[in-house]
This record gives structure tokens, sequence and C-alpha cells, in this order.
């Protein structure tokens, strides 16, 4: 696929740049540090009334799952046994205020993300097969490989790249629209399309008529022939509807979250190089990498649940309507389960964390973000001897409130 050279490299500035005005709107260009912030709220209290937002220190009218909704009170929760409680009673803390209407307005959020109880469990059923553990490698053959691939034979004579615009941001974005079967090229239109859903669905729907008509070997494919029982107990495929809803919670989750975590996860690494030599003399050690940087700096470290009836949390009382903020990020470093937490520290004992949500809701893509992280970095390690961070640049940093990432990611590598 060496069409993914031919992105335009400006255009993936503009669309994954958390400082650009297209990622703003989650706090993208946030500067300050908010794990200092999180320790002394989970410290004070596990539940605290206010939004995430506003607790650490940065009032505004953030948008993201749950938020702004200025009509209803909103608190916060910071521990790992109160996310915990949270994630295991889905009927009291429940993914929406609404019920979904498949047939209403085409949204990312008009999906499965938003459904509960038996409807949810219908729909995830439908898709879960492709995104087990053992479909890694469709994956990986597919799409991750050629496309890692074909982006560092772009950079490789150089001796140089900076590889969060030019690496981490384009492997799950052509992976995920690779897999709907939309060529490179148009890869990023889909991608800048994101917030116009019916310019997304204008884009997929030739495709999704033509693997109606002779399936390939492509999710899209997957979508169109899964059927679906419903609760009458009929069982009918799915309609376009249904399948627009499903690409479209595909493509907002799958392909901006995964380049963040990427970059998180090299930064790391480049940052403590005696530890990026080691793991290129042991592969096996990009294991526990990756789940160590997804519980010390998850990309998205924070979600939210919808109060069904008054009931407490932590003691606190929450009314039936309020909005409770899941500040994933403080309570994966909660010292009740981890010790020395503010720590990256790959040795430590891998213990679930809530990097991938937690409960029905869990992600449903965590193994295909975890097989191209490691491809990704597995690649870089093979075919770029010496890669190092460019000391005569500006170094890397970690922003954001509700997406985190990192600036840039200068390298040096010997050629
Ligand atoms: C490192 C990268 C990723 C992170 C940190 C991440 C994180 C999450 C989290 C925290 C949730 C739960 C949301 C909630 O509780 O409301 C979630 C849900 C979801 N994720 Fe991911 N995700 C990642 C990559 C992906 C990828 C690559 C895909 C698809 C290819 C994907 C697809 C989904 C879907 C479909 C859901 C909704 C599941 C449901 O509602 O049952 N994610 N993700």
């Amino acid at each position: 696929m060496t069409e993914a050279r031919a992105l335009d490299r400006d255009r993936i500035k503009t669309l994954f740049d958390l400082r650009s005005s297209f990622n703003s709107r989650s706090g993208g260009d946030v500067t300050g540090d908010p794990y200092p912030a999180w320790r002394r709220l989970r410290e004070q209290a596990a539940v605290h009334e206010g939004t995430v937002h506003e607790l650490t220190g940065y009032p505004g009218d953030y948008v993201f799952q749950g938020l702004p909704e200025p009509d209803r009170p909103h608190f916060s929760a910071f521990s790992y046994g109160a996310l915990d409680t949270v994630y295991r009673n889905p009927q009291v803390f429940s993914s929406s205020s609404e019920p979904v209407d498949l047939d209403g307005e085409p949204a990312a959020t008009n999906s499965m993300l938003s459904m509960g109880g038996r409807q949810h469990r219908r729909y995830r059923a439908l898709v879960q097969p492709s995104f087990v553990p053992a479909r890694a490698h469709w994956w990986i053959d597919n799409w991750i490989s050629s496309t890692v691939h074909a982006l560092i034979d772009g950079f490789v004579a150089d001796g140089h790249a900076e590889l969060n615009v030019d690496f981490c941001a384009a492997i799950p974005v052509l992976t995920i629209t690779g897999s709907f079967g939309i060529a490179p090229e148009q890869a990023l239109d889909l991608r800048a399309a994101l917030d116009k859903p019916h310019e997304v669905v204008r884009m997929i729907q030739p495709i999704v008529a033509a693997r109606r008509e002779e399936p390939a070997d492509d999710l899209i494919s997957v979508l169109v022939q899964a059927e679906l029982t419903d609760e009458n107990g009929v069982t009918h495929r799915l309609s376009d509807a249904e399948v627009n809803s499903f690409a479209l919670l595909l493509l907002a989750a799958g392909s901006g979250t995964t380049w963040k975590q990427m970059g998180i996860t090299l930064t790391a690494l480049l940052q403590r190089p005696e530890l990026l030599a080691r793991i290129r003399e042991d592969r096996s050690l990009l294991k526990p990498a990756t789940e160590e940087a997804l519980r010390w700096m998850p990309t998205d470290p924070m979600f939210s649940r919808y109060v069904t009836r008054d009931t407490e949390l932590e003691g606190v009382p929450l009314p039936e309507g309020a909005v409770v903020h899941l500040c994933l990020g403080a309570a994966n470093r909660d010292p009740a389960r981890w010790q020395r937490p503010d720590e990256y520290d790959i040795a430590r004992k891998v213990r679930a964390s809530f990097a991938f949500g937690g409960g029905p809701h869990i992600c449903l893509g965590m193994h295909v973000a975890r097989a191209e992280i490691s491809t990704g970095i597995g690649a870089l390690l093979d075919r770029l001897p010496g890669l190092r961070l460019d000391p005569g640049a500006e170094p890397p940093r970690y922003i954001g409130m509700y997406e985190r990432g990192v600036t840039e990611i200068p390298v040096l590598f010997d050629r």
C-alpha cells in the first residue's frame, strides 16, 4: 500500500495535531499536567461535585461524552473503587440519557456506544468476533503491517523523522478506513468528515451497496452479512442505517485514539533510552511497556455515565439525571491498587487498568489498538537502528485534557 506515502502531511497535521481547532473542543490545547490535581482530588474524596476539567482548574465548555450538559448536575469520580462500582452497575449508571434511534440522525454516539442492556449485547455480539485477540492477525496482515512499512519507507533514507504526525497519526486511520474498503487517498477525506456524519454516510454508501452484492474480506462485509435477532425473536440482516451507525462509531473510536496512545508509548520509551535498548534486544518487553503506558497515561482519561435513579457513590448522594464523569486517568494511578503509581515502570505486575474502560462497554477495539502499537513500534525498532530523540529539536510534551497525547516526536536514526 505505497499510496500511504502520498498522504498530505499538512492535512494530517491539521486533523490530528491536538492543538488544532479540530481537537481543541475536547481540550487538546490544555498544556498543564493534570495528574497532580487528580492526585490531590483523589486524596480528598473518591467523588466530587463538578466536572473533571473544572475541578482540575480548566473551566470552559468542553465537548466530550457527558459534556457540556449545562442543565444537569455533574459529579466526578477519581478512585479505582468508585469506577469499578460504576462499571459493574450499568443499569444505574447508563451510557446515554436518551434511547438510541438508529433511524434518526446519523452520529457516532447514536450507536451501540449509547445503548444499554440487551439491545447493547445484541449489537455488540455482531461485531465482537472480528475484534477478538485471535483476529489480530487478520488486521495486521490485511492493513496494519503494509501501512506501517509504507510509512517507514517514506522517511527511512532521511535519517530523521517526526513520528507523531508522519507515523502514529496515519496508522490507525488507514487501518480503520482500509477495513471499510476505502482507498488510502480518500482516508483523510473520511476522517475530516467525522463531524459531518451525512458526508461519511455518502462516502461509504457505495461500498455498503457493493458488499451487499458481493462480500469481500473486510469489515463492511462483516456488517452487511451480520444477522440480528430482535426482541421478538425475528432475525434480519442489518439495515443501511444500522451499518452506518457501526461505521460512524468505529471511525470515531478507531482512528483518533490509537495514534495518541502510540505517541505516548513511544515518547515514554524514547525518553528512557536504556529501556528502549532493552526492548530492542528483547521484544517480549514491548507488551508490558504498552500496557504500562495505557495505565500510566491513557489517551482518553475520562468517560461519563448518566444516573438512572437516585443513588449514592462512595457515600456521595447522586440524584437521578446527574452525570458522573469517570476520571479513569486518576483511577489508573490509585495507590490502593498500584504502588508508586506515578512512575512508568514496565517491571510492575500487570493488573487490569481502566485505559479501555470497563463493564459491558469496554473498548471493542482494544486488541486492534494493541496490534497497531506493537506492529508500529516493533517495525521502527527493526528498521531504524540508533533510533533516538533529536537533541536539537523541541522535546515532546504531553498535552490535552479529555484527549491526551504528545506534541511532536522528532527523532534521529542511523542510515
Ligand atoms: C489505544 C487506543 C484506544 C483506547 C485508549 C480506547 C478507549 C476506549 C474506551 C475507554 C472505551 C469505553 C467508552 C465508554 O465507557 O463509554 C472505548 C469504547 C470503544 N472503542 Fe476504543 N479505544 C482505543 C482504540 C479503539 C480502536 C482501534 C477501535 C476500533 C477499531 C475502538 C473501538 C471502540 C468501540 C466500538 C467502543 C464502544 C464499545 C461499546 O460501546 O460497547 N477503540 N474505547
